[in-house]
């Protein structure tokens, strides 16, 4: 089937209509079953949505009191950390809103690694959809790597599981190396996933994720395919050079 890929000027237009599938996603799930589900992503692509969804005329369109958040992947640092993906998170978006604290399912990032990535697991069972272990996600924000990696699912790593989270190791522009990421299968039973591409460092490997042949050990992106769901991909002109 051929991708949905929707390409527009800069990473503004891209995040305006991020933000428009955002609140389309989050009204859709709170009319049709009471709360929205949605994992957000870490690296700098999202700022600009997470920026966007704070403010006028978009975070009045978003029930927050409804909405709960959860993230595709986190650094294994302390949540106050700089690098932390829940801090961008929680600076640029969630402290700005009326999303109450219960609301936000964190990694503990804190723990041990291998400690981190169960308790996430059973955070996600927490809200799971039965007969699945973990939820139906109502959105689901992701990025890509230069290197085609997505959330914390890098080239050559053992991720193939069917477990819902896993602990990794992988290096990637100096980023804390030791990560928690949620699993393709949780990724692929989500409603929506929308992959954010921005900038010409991510033409050659969106080409590869999205033309070339497939290849998911060295591509993870290429490991998300919903199986009931929507896949959206956002890409800025810059990072559709390649396409
Ligand atoms: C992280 C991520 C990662 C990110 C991509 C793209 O913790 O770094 O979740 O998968 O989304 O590396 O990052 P950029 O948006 O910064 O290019």
């Amino acid at each position: 089937m051929k991708p949905d890929v929707r390409i527009f000027e800069d990473l503004n237009a891209l995040s305006e209509a991020a933000a428009a599938l955002f609140i389309e996603s989050c009204a859709q799930a709170v009319t049709s079953r009471g709360r929205a589900l949605v994992c957000l992503s870490g690296g700098n692509t999202p700022s600009r949505l997470y920026d966007r969804l704070a403010r006028s005329p978009y975070t009045e369109q978003v029930d927050w009191p409804h909405l709960h958040v959860f993230w595709g992947d986190e650094r294994c640092v302390p949540a106050e950390d700089l690098q932390s993906n829940y801090r961008q998170a929680h600076d640029a978006l969630l402290s700005l809103v009326p999303l109450p604290a219960r609301n936000i399912h964190r990694v503990r990032s804190e723990m041990a690694q291998a400690d981190a990535a169960l308790a996430y697991a059973l955070t996600l069972q927490s809200v799971a959809a039965p007969p699945l272990n973990w939820p139906r996600f109502d959105l689901v924000l992701l990025g890509i790597g230069d290197d085609g990696h997505t959330a914390s699912l890098f080239p050559g790593s053992p991720v193939a599981a069917s477990v819902p989270t896993a602990a990794v190791k992988a290096d990637y522009e100096g980023r804390p190396a030791k990560r928690v990421t949620i699993t393709p299968p949780v990724f692929n039973s989500a409603r929506r996933v929308l992959f954010l591409v921005s900038g010409e460092g991510k033409s050659e490997s969106l080409a590869h994720v999205l033309y070339g042949s497939f290849q998911p050990e060295l591509l993870p992106a290429q490991r998300i395919r919903p199986t009931d769901g929507e896949l959206i991909w956002l890409v800025d002109q810059a990072a559709a050079g390649s396409l």
